[in-house]
């Protein structure tokens, strides 16, 4: 039985935690392995309507267990609250496992997300503010706080010692900022001791353990593609690894043990935060999709910049990540237009370019070249097979498949739970 990771192959809120969801009855683990609470799944069963920032979406299907992998920066007081929040609504979070090996978000990176935007003003990422990027810019550097220490009081107090000596410095005299201190940040962080460790463990050996007894696991990535630290449009990326590579190394499973790979695809892009996005569009086109398609982040409300799907950006997380499916998101947004028209290649000061430039230069000065599709107007939203849809739906999903460089095994047509279309199934 396989592991399976599920990607975002554009810039993020492409609709993973749906299609997490829809596997959720036939796996057994599902694992968040990078990212912290900077994501947003956003989970619809029935009338309830679940915001999930931290936790693996898996948390909502009964039997499955939910991992926190070793790659997951994790804000304690944050998985508490959701933990508690979902449990005030019946969901039973017992089975959550959290690696001894993920590192923890300490009150000080926090502040210096905040500052360090502020201070960078027109240069600025667009971060969520969460301490993401701090955190692990501590792991790399070889200062972050894993969670097994705040086991163990005494290491703990010599980590926080340590690593405040420079951030208080940088607090203070960069910042103009109120020093952090050792006693609270450390007392903070105990706080959480005594709930957090029956679920901490070595989930590396927990999965593969699952996967030699036949178990199914689900790599589930926060942020997407074009956000990753090495394979997205740096610097405008968050911190961590989210492509499938980064599944394995946050994970503890092996490259290959990995069977398939899930590319999750919006009918059109967005993106949130600052960064080159060549389809963006600033017309009432742009607005239309962000009012249909209620495109408003998850974790931070902000307005999400919106655009026409981009082929080429489709192409290049087929291929990072080795995507083996897509599934197709929100084709019901589309419903409505006249033509829908689709990013096939770009122009760069005159040069056509079929695959992402490497250089990101050019790539903010990419000007898509758009193909037009014919568009639809019947609703879709109780299609249940693809050749419910209407012809020019069907033309546009063909074409977008044809372009991107993976089959699309289903079709979201709606944002409820069975609103999808599965053309393939997909284990
Ligand atoms: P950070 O992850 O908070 O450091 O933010 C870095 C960039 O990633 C910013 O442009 C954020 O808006 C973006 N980002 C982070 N998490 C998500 C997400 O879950 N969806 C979409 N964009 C995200």
């Amino acid at each position: 039985m396989p592991a399976i990771a599920i990607i975002g192959a554009q810039w993020g809120d492409e609709g993973k935690g749906k299609a997490t969801d829809l596997l959720g009855n036939r796996v057994d683990y599902v694992v968040k392995f990078n990212g912290g609470n900077n994501a947003g799944h956003t989970v619809v069963i029935g009338d309830q309507k679940y915001a999930l920032h931290l936790l693996p979406s898996g948390i909502l299907t009964p039997g499955c267990t939910p991992v926190i992998g070793n790659g997951v920066v994790v804000d304690l007081a944050v998985l508490f609250e959701e933990i508690d929040g979902l449990e005030a609504r019946g969901v039973d979070t017992s089975l959550l496992k959290v690696s001894a090996n993920a590192h923890v978000i300490a009150d000080y990176n926090r502040s210096l997300d905040k500052v360090t935007e502020r201070f960078l003003g027109s240069r600025r990422i667009g971060t969520t503010g969460r301490g993401i990027g701090p955190t692990y810019a501590d792991k790399m550097n070889r200062v972050g706080i894993p969670i097994q220490d705040i086991f163990d009081e005494k290491i703990l107090t010599q980590k926080v010692e340590g690593v405040l000596e420079l951030k208080n410095q940088i607090l203070t005299k960069i910042y103009n900022r109120r020093s952090a201190t050792v006693e609270q940040t450390v007392e903070e962080l105990l706080a959480f001791a005594e709930r957090l460790h029956p679920m901490v463990c070595d989930t590396g050996l927990l999965l593969n353990q699952a996967l030699d007894r036949g178990e199914t696991v689900l790599l589930e990535a926060g942020q997407a593609t074009l956000l990753d630290v090495d394979h997205g449009t740096y610097p405008f990326v968050t911190s961590s690894s989210a492509t499938a590579g980064g599944a394995c190394t946050g994970s503890g499973i092996p490259p290959m043990r990995m069977d398939q790979v899930i590319g999750i695809v919006k009918a059109y892009t967005t993106r949130v935060g600052e960064g080159p996005f060549p389809t963006e569009l600033s017309d009432d086109f742009g607005e239309h999709l962000r009012k249909v398609g209620a495109e408003y982040g998850t974790t931070t409300g902000r307005p999400r910049r919106c655009g026409w799907y981009d082929s080429v950006i489709a192409r290049y997380a087929a291929r990072v990540n080795g995507v083996t499916d897509f599934v197709l998101t929100k084709l019901d947004v589309l419903t409505g237009l006249e033509k829908v028209p689709v990013c096939v290649a770009y122009d760069v000061n005159g040069v056509r370019h079929d695959e992402m430039p490497v250089n990101q230069s050019d790539f903010h000065h990419a000007v898509p070249i758009y193909e037009d599709f014919p568009g639809w107007w019947e609703d879709i939203s109780a299609a249940k097979t693809f050749e419910d849809l209407p012809k020019n739906a069907k033309d546009y999903v063909l074409a977008v498949e044809k372009m991107s460089g993976a089959r699309i095994s289903a079709i979201g047509v709606g944002p409820d739970r069975d609103a999808t279309i599965v053309v393939h199934e997909l284990i």
